[in-house]
């Protein structure tokens, strides 16, 4: 008998308390009041990292359901309300449309979502990030599936030798492409090492089965204008022929740089850390990471494990910490704050502009003590 479940994870900023720092509890009740009332689900479960919410559900209507998409598009715009009320940051946000349109994406919020049979024991692991885009996974999706230094069942489990697919996406062509691992791995680095453009959507064994997939909204393409980042989220399966909790987990102890932090203009340390300590606060971050652990039991969400809560991310914490100190030093210079390309769609393009006529031919003379004297 076909055991399909469909894990469905849909996250939003719809206000931000206190600024961008993080979710308010009474929005969060809505959240759940809501879900609550629907008989589409199987199960949900609703938590934040940082400003954003996410609706972590499980159904049997497949993915791109427009039911299920409608049913999060009504809770979210349901906690706009209160975000409206309570005069949250940003309230409404990320709802880019005005009315629902058959399916969430290119709506605004970020989806990411995977149809599969459930085995006989089923571990996921949903990450989520606050102050980031969803190139942020490139990196660790790598090491999770690509590299036997981080997974060991690369070299040591029969069933992960033969290696995986990753589904690329070009975020500016809007264009995909199947790499084969390991056979394509350098070919792979040369597009997934560009994440503000290049983004691994999907990570499929060599059986065809879903390994990982991510949420591949980019906010401010879409708007054409500064809305914020894209904070995405990313579902990995685990064990049995693919990464091993620990292995998946692993990646995050040496936290890698990502664009966003404060204003989404600038590169920081992607800190693992708990639910607890999710709320981004110094220069609106760091960057970071919750990674949140469930047994699917017929499609039941048994959980969640809290995975960063645990001491030994304490050292990758502190790694975070010395690195967000020094590229702080650097203000506004590159690397620190992101470059030009990135910062198009942010608004200092309005600055420059204003500045436009003040730019002359860099051979023509200035008498600067012509200048002077007006001063
Ligand atoms: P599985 O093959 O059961 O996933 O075992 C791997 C493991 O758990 C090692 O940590
Ligand atoms: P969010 O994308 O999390 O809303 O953050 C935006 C921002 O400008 C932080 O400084
Ligand atoms: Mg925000
Ligand atoms: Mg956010």
């Amino acid at each position: 008998m076909s055991n399909k479940v469909t894990l469905t994870v849909i996250k939003a900023d719809i206000g931000g308390f206190v600024g961008h720092s993080s979710v308010h509890p009474k929005v969060m009740e809505k959240a759940q009041e809501v879900l609550a009332e629907s008989d589409l689900l199987v199960d949900f479960h609703v938590t934040h990292v940082g400003d954003d919410i996410n609706l972590i559900m499980t159904h049997r209507h497949g993915t791109d359901s427009e039911e299920i998409h409608k049913l999060a598009w009504d809770t979210l715009v349901a906690c706009t309300e209160i975000a409206k009320e309570l005069k949250l940051y940003g309230a409404g946000q990320d709802l880019l449309a005005d009315a629902f349109s058959g399916n969430v994406k290119g709506m605004g919020p970020g989806v990411a979502e995977m149809e599969f049979e459930e085995r006989k024991s089923e571990p996921v692991i949903v990450f989520m990030a606050d102050k980031t885009e969803p190139g942020a996974w490139n990196y660790p999706l790598y090491k999770m599936f690509a590299d036997p230094f981080n997974t060991i069942g690369l070299v040591i489990d029969p069933k992960m030798h033969d290696g995986f697919f990753f589904e690329v996406h070009d975020l500016i062509e809007n264009k995909k492409v199947l790499f084969s691992t390991p056979e394509e791995l350098y070919d792979l680095l040369v597009f997934i090492g560009a994440p503000g453009r290049y983004c691994i959507k999907s990570v499929y064994s060599k059986q065809g089965e879903i390994a990982a997939t991510s949420s591949t909204q980019r906010l401010n393409l879409m708007a054409g204008r500064y809305v914020g980042k894209d904070d995405p989220v990313c579902i990995v399966r685990c064990q049995s022929g693919l990464p091993a909790v620990g292995e998946a987990l692993e990646p995050f102890a040496n936290p890698h740089l990502v664009s966003g932090w404060m204003r989404g203009s600038h590169s920081g340390p992607l800190m693992p850390v708990s639910l607890q300590e999710c709320n981004p606060t110094r220069f609106d971050g760091p960057p970071r990471v919750v990674a949140l652990g469930f047994q699917l039991a017929e499609g039941k969400l048994i959980g969640p494990q809290d995975f960063f809560a645990d001491p030994s991310y304490d050292e990758a914490r502190k790694m975070a910490n010395k690195i967000a100190n020094y590229l702080r030093q650097l203000g506004p210079f590159e690397p620190h704050r992101l470059h030009l390309d990135e910062m198009e769609y942010t608004t200092l393009p309005q600055v420059s502009k204003k500045l436009k006529d003040r730019f002359i031919d860099a051979d023509a003379p200035i008498n600067i003590k012509e200048v002077a004297a007006t001063k």
